[in-house]
Formats: structure tokens, sequence, C-alpha cells
């Protein structure tokens, strides 16, 4: 069996920043309770007319990741791209990606795991890259929230948590035994489907009769989101899923040098990093400037956390993501 190791990494934002009180103009909301409840002080969104979408957001990152992996873009054996929110609803974000990068002919896949989207495409190639059927995969988290958010403050439940963003990692054949990836653990439990989802756009409805019906008041068009249920299930899960990697790698808690968990809120992260007794410098949060980028979140603050120097050769990192779903899952990785 072969090991995987990242090998580069980037990430982008759009330059638009939209501060809690620049929401306060469009809702009734504030940066208080937003602060509060959920660490956030800003998130990026998307300028109309800007260019950005998931998928080309997606390749800003993908470019940087590539270069820095040192490897040429036609070495890459497959995409896979996570996101939940697709430029398009067929075909997937990762063909668009293959045809802005000029990659020819190449397997591309999208992955639809929402906030543990890119843990699932990292465990994915990590499978592929451990037969040796492949030794270059280029993984992309990337979401476009903004547009599809209510802006109101009907919708000031979620809208105030979601930003935009992509990050892209490339994932490598590893000629060391001792670094790479160590594991990764996947769950998912069917039964909260609905709890976090958006059921809009669907094959349960008749296209024609949403046309005809052309109601603006159908919110199912947005983001749904049961918060509380979500964020008790949260610490549970991502606190069961970091102990499995542990577990797995007869480790323990006081051996993680980094822990970057998905950015869907600083309660959450702040309440894991209590729970194994980490400290401060060894929790990467940046949801206070970024928001929940959902499937984005992990490799912008993996990216983040490694221009920072703040993860170096042969550090334990762990990654850990729970959402929609539900899914969660985590992995560990030795640098
Ligand atoms: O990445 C995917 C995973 N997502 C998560 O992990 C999110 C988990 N959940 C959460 O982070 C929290 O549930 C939220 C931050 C989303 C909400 O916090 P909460 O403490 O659960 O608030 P709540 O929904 O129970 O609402 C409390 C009150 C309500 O008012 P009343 O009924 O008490 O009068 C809401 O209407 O706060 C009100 N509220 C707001 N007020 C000001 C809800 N959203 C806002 C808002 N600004 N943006």
């Amino acid at each position: 069996m072969y090991k995987s190791k990242i090998t580069g990494m980037g990430m982008y934002v759009p330059e638009n920043e939209i501060t809690n009180r620049d929401l306060t103009a469009l809702m009734d909301t504030s940066h208080e309770w937003i602060l509060e409840r959920t660490g956030i002080e800003s998130r990026r969104h998307i300028k109309k007319g800007d260019g950005n979408t998931t998928a080309t957001m997606g390749v800003k990152a993908s470019r940087i990741a590539i270069e820095r992996s040192g490897i040429d873009k036609n070495d890459i054996d497959l995409i896979l791209f996570a996101t939940l929110s697709p430029d398009y609803y067929f075909p997937g974000s990762g063909v668009i990606v293959q045809k802005e990068l000029d990659i020819p002919t190449c397997p591309a896949m999208d992955i639809r795991n929402q906030c543990s989207g890119f843990i699932y495409a990292l465990s994915t190639a990590d499978q592929f890259i451990k037969t040796g059927m492949y030794k270059n995969i280029l993984i992309i988290g990337s979401e476009n929230h903004s547009g599809g958010l209510d802006m109101t403050t009907r919708g000031r439940g979620v809208s105030v948590i979601f930003g935009d963003g992509a990050g892209a990692v490339v994932l490598s054949r590893s000629s060391s035994e001792e670094t790479g990836i160590l594991s990764t653990h996947l769950h998912s439990e069917g039964k909260y489907a609905e709890e976090l989802s958006l059921i809009g756009p669907s094959t349960r409805r008749w296209v024609p009769e949403i046309m005809a019906a052309n109601d603006a008041e159908d919110t199912s068009y947005y983001p749904y989101m049961n918060g509380q249920l979500v964020f008790k299930n949260a610490v549970v899960r991502f606190s069961e899923v970091i102990m499995e990697g542990l577990q797995e790698n007869q480790m323990t808690p006081d051996q993680i040098d980094m822990l970057i968990p998905h950015q869907a809120n600083l309660r959450i992260s702040q309440f894991i990093q209590k729970k194994f007794g980490l400290t401060d410098d060894q929790v990467y949060n940046n949801i206070m400037r970024y928001g929940n980028t959902t499937a984005g979140s992990i490799p912008i603050a993996m990216t983040e956390a490694w221009e920072a120097g703040k993860i170096k050769s042969g550090d334990l990192v762990v990654l850990a993501a729970f959402g929609s779903g539900f899914t969660w899952g985590s992995a560990l990785i030795r640098w």
C-alpha cells in the first residue's frame, strides 16, 4: 500500500468584505448578537459581476496549490470538487475546473457532502492513492453561499453565518512511511437529512409547476437550519470522530500539534479545544474573518495556518468536520 501526503495548498476568498454592521442595514441583527453566538466579525461575499463563481474561485485556489506542489497540471490524475453550491445543477464543478485549467481528460468528480465535503474528498483521494491507482489528486472545497441566502430578517438565523471562498490541495503519492495521511474517518446519519438542507431546487417537484407558481415567498429556495439541533450534534460528533482517529493510531489528545476544525461556529471550536485540553496555538480558527465557508473552510484554514508557519514538519495535524446530512469526519496527518 502507498501513502499519500499533501504537497501543495492554496486558497482564494473574494475581496468584498461584509461586516456584521453591513448586515444590520439589510436585516434586524446586531454585531453583538452575531459575535457572541458565532464569533464571526465579517465574511467575504462575491460581488455581482466580479467574475467569481464556486468553480472559478476553486480554479484560483487550485493554481496556487498546483504551483506549490511543484507538479505539472497535466500530472493530475483526478480532480475532486467538494461543494454544496455548484455552478450548475449539472454538470459538476470539477469539470469546469478541468476546462479552466486546460487539463484534457483526467476524471473529475464532485462530492456533495456539505461541511464535511473536504474531509470526504480527502478520504476518497487517499484511497485512490493507497491502492496505487493515482499519484496526484487535486482536491477543491469551494462555496458561493452569498448568491443563495435570504438576506432579510426572515433568513437571519442562517444568512449571517455563511461566507464565500475556496481552498485546494494537491494530494500526492508519498515516498515516506512516516509522513502523510495516517487515517480518515467518515460518518453520516441520514435521519437528520432535512435538519440542515436546501430542498427547493429538487427533482421531487416538477420544474414547470415551480416556474408557473413563480412564488417569491417560496423559502424552500433558501437554506434551512435547525440551529440548536445542529449545534448539539456537532459538539458530540466532532469530539467522537477526533477521538476515533486518535484511538485508531494509538494516540492521545496531548499529541495533537494542530487541530483545524471546520469553521462552523467559534463556540463549537472552543468547546472542542477545551474538551481536548488544547491551547489557543493548537487550534486554528479564521471564522472571525470569513464566516462559515462550508466545504471551503478546512482547506482555507489549513492553507492559512501553513502560510503563517503554524504547521511544521513532523506535526500531528487533525482535521475534523460536521454538518448537513448529518455528515461528519476526521483526518489525521503527520506533516
Ligand atoms: O456548518 C454547518 C454546521 N452549522 C452549525 O454548526 C451551526 C450550529 N448552530 C449554531 O451555530 C447556532 O444555533 C446559531 C448561531 C445558528 C444560532 O444561535 P442560537 O443560540 O441557536 O439562536 P436561536 O436560533 O435559538 O435564536 C435565538 C434568538 C431568536 O429570537 P427569540 O425567538 O429568542 O426572540 C432568534 O429569532 O435569536 C434570534 N436570532 C437573531 N437575532 C439577531 C436568530 N438569528 C439572529 C440574528 N440576529 N442573526
